[in-house]
């Protein structure tokens, strides 16, 4: 559904992606490893388009939809975090809530904008409306930072509950969360 083919890409002088392929298949799950700036954001960018190749390409299967938790929170602070998910999903108010509250955001921070919320539930909103948006491939650019050992297991368990099918590749530096993911080799 989605394949990259000898993907190189250079900044500065300095080669990133030195001749990347993959082929990314409908409803498994993926993960990239790999030393702080060893180009695994660049990768997903260039996976979603965001980002041009210097050489190689990427095909995509007609109409694919592609969701991310990007590696900032990308959220509209002044917004709340219902607002911010409305914006890219078509999920009803009560849906969006049930995620919220499952994911453990309090009842009570519901009304108010994401500026007001902690590193870590802002964290859980970028997921959110990620999980909320339509995609059939979901890049998740190390989704759990910030959270807390408790947190991060329940939310990982929700992840899995909603990705359930679905094509996903996983950027993290935690071994324990990549199990039952293929991983994939920069090189
Ligand atoms: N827009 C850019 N302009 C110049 N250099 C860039 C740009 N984007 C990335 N780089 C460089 O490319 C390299 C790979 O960056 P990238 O963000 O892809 O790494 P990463 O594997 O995601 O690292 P981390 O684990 O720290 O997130 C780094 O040396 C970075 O400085
Ligand atoms: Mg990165």
């Amino acid at each position: 559904m989605l394949e990259a083919l000898n993907i190189s890409k250079t900044f500065d002088g300095q080669k990133v992606l030195n001749g990347f392929s993959a082929r990314l298949e409908k409803g498994r799950k993926y993960c990239l490893m790999g030393a702080s700036g060893s180009g695994k954001t660049t990768l997903i960018n260039i996976l979603l388009g965001l980002l041009k190749p210097d050489s190689g390409a990427v095909h995509r299967a007609p109409g694919l939809k592609m969701s991310a938790v990007f590696q900032e929170d990308r959220l509209l602070e002044q917004m709340t975090a219902a607002a911010n998910i409305a914006l890219v999903s078509t999920a009803g108010g009560a849906e969006i809530e049930k995620l919220l509250l499952s994911l453990g955001i309090p009842s009570e921070s519901l009304p108010q904008p994401v500026s007001a919320y902690s590193g870590g539930m802002k964290r859980r909103v970028a997921l959110a409306r990620a999980l909320l948006a339509e995609y059939d491939v979901l890049f998740l650019d190390e989704p759990y930072k910030g959270l807390d050992e408790e947190t991060r297991r329940s939310v990982i368990a929700i992840v899995q509950k909603y990705t359930k099918d679905k094509t996903v590749l996983l950027i993290t530096h935690d071994k324990t969360e990549t199990e039952g993911y293929i991983p994939l080799v920069l090189k």
